[in-house]
């Protein structure tokens, strides 16, 4: 394991080490990515003793650490230095969770603290002890299941998940991440454990499903959520989503399975965890607005207004921010039908303008959407609906060379309007402001101030006003 050494810190830490009598370890996360090739810029150590002293002594001998910071009551200390962040905890009896409301607990040997922790592949720890400098602790057969690519519990999976319920979501959150399969028992101790998440704040719930959504491939760690019921803790609105019914031979698409491919589509093209989100949530209030006539078949009128609508109270309740990354997603909600509308008929222009007007800055990202949000197995289906939209990105692009729609700003402002006739701010500017607008969105006349002026002054005399 020497190989993994070369940070200058691991001598540090263990001079320190040596000159208390203590015994230290590079545990955890840092020693998992380091034999899978990963990058890591935060170690963890873990000496048989007090944390803080042994952080103090590292903290003396290092000419540049930026920051250093010791948390007493939960005996951990914490360096920066650079770009580099060091933990330092006295081994414990107790659940390693990294929950900062819990105290610290009972200290214990380096066994114990290995015992308490989430999974094989987490509780592996290289010595810095002059004895064995670089011998690799490895009492759970991490290594073999990093090999196997497997996530498996050191103790019996109910354990190590009552200890800490947020460790089913890393299960999961691992096993997207890496690719990993989480073993079997272990897999059974989440179902049985589910509901236990409730314990947890939905803000840590949250930090981990935003890195699943990150991930290569998200769905993977959604069908895990599904299966083992965590999703249904906390996003019973995506559970909704999924069925199939059938009515008169007609069935309808399981939204839940669809919603996943529409998001690993944008996981292709774009790592934008915002993005993503409005993938997620795209067809969310399609139980909603979901109908049946024999007529039609089935129907989900309105279900983009609904679930554009829907975004602020999930987020609200997600902890997601409720700001403008809350806008974008729930704008894209709203929008994300209007592209592929302008597939069918003969599009006007003024319909194009429009679809740019009203997504501004994030046409493109609309446009991302609508053609990950075609899923059909059919593939000549898929071909003629990607080139319908390929057509209507160009059509985006020449209207918006041509009219610069996508930051409308109007050629004139109430201000000038108001200068223009002389008159106070009124109903009437309002009035010329907005047909001023429609104008320009319907191709009535061109964006430019000329035109403008004419329209309003036409405009103003129909209202009774005339020039100053
Ligand atoms: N740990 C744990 N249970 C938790 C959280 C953490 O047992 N609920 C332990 C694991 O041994 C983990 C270590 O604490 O490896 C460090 O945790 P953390 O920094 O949160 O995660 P990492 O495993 O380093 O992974 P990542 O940085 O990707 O979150």
């Amino acid at each position: 394991m020497l190989k993994h050494l070369g940070h200058p810190i691991f001598n540090v830490v263990k001079e320190a080490a040596e000159d208390l009598s203590l015994e230290v370890f590079v545990v955890g996360g840092f020693v998992r990515d380091a034999i899978l090739n990963r990058p890591c810029k935060d170690i963890d150590f873990v000496t048989v003793g007090s944390g803080i002293a042994l952080a103090k002594e590292v903290a003396k001998r290092l000419k540049n650490a930026t920051e250093v910071n010791y948390f007493k009551h939960f005996g951990t200390a914490h360096i920066r230095q650079n770009d580099w962040d060091f933990e330092f905890v006295g081994a414990r009896k107790e659940s390693y969770t990294h929950d900062s409301r819990k105290p610290a607990v009972e200290e214990g040997s380096i066994q114990d603290d290995q015992n308490r922790r989430d999974f094989t592949i987490n509780a592996l720890a290289i010595s810095l002890n002059a004895s064995n400098y670089g011998a690799l602790i490895d009492p759970f057969e991490g290594v073999k299941d990093l090999e196997n690519k497997t996530l498996r519990t050191p103790l019996a999976p109910e354990q190590t998940f009552s200890d800490d319920p947020l460790r089913m979501m890393r299960a999961v959150r691992f096993a997207t991440q890496l690719n990993f399969t989480i073993d079997g028992d272990t897999l059974k101790g989440i179902k049985a454990t589910a509901s236990r998440l409730d314990i947890i704040s939905q803000e840590r719930i949250t930090d981990e499903l935003n890195k699943i959504i990150a991930a290569d491939k998200p769905s993977v760690g959604f069908k895990l959520m599904f299966d083992t019921k965590l999703l249904h803790q906390f996003f019973p609105e995506m559970i909704a989503l999924q069925g199939v019914e059938e009515r008169n031979g007609l069935k309808h698409k399981d939204n839940f399975y669809h919603t996943l491919q529409v998001l690993d589509n944008v996981a292709d093209k774009s790592n934008d965890l915002w993005l993503r989100w409005a993938a997620i949530m795209h067809d969310i209030a399609k139980p909603d607005t979901k109908d049946f006539t024999d007529k039609e078949g089935w129907t989900f009128h309105g279900h983009e207004f609904v679930g554009s609508k829907k975004v602020k109270s999930i987020f609200r309740r997600l902890k997601l921010p409720l700001n403008d990354k809350m806008r974008y997603v729930s704008k894209l909600v709203l929008l994300h039908l209007r592209p592929i509308a302008l597939t069918k008929e003969i599009v006007t222009d003024s319909a194009v303008r429009r679809l740019i007007f009203d997504a501004g800055e994030d046409i493109d990202d609309l446009l991302c959407l609508s053609k990950c949000d075609i899923t059909s197995k059919n593939e000549r289906k898929v071909k003629r609906f990607l080139a319908n939209l390929v057509e209507v990105e160009g059509k985006i692009r020449d209207v918006e060379e041509r009219d610069r729609v996508r930051n409308f700003q109007p050629p004139m402002s109430g201000e000038d309007i108001i200068k223009l006739f002389n008159i106070r701010p009124s109903r009437e500017v309002g009035i010329i402001k907005n047909a001023l607008k429609e104008a320009v969105l319907e191709g009535e006349i061109r964006n430019n101030r000329d035109e403008a002026i004419n329209f309003v002054l036409k405009k103003g005399k129909e209202l009774g006003l005339s020039k100053a």
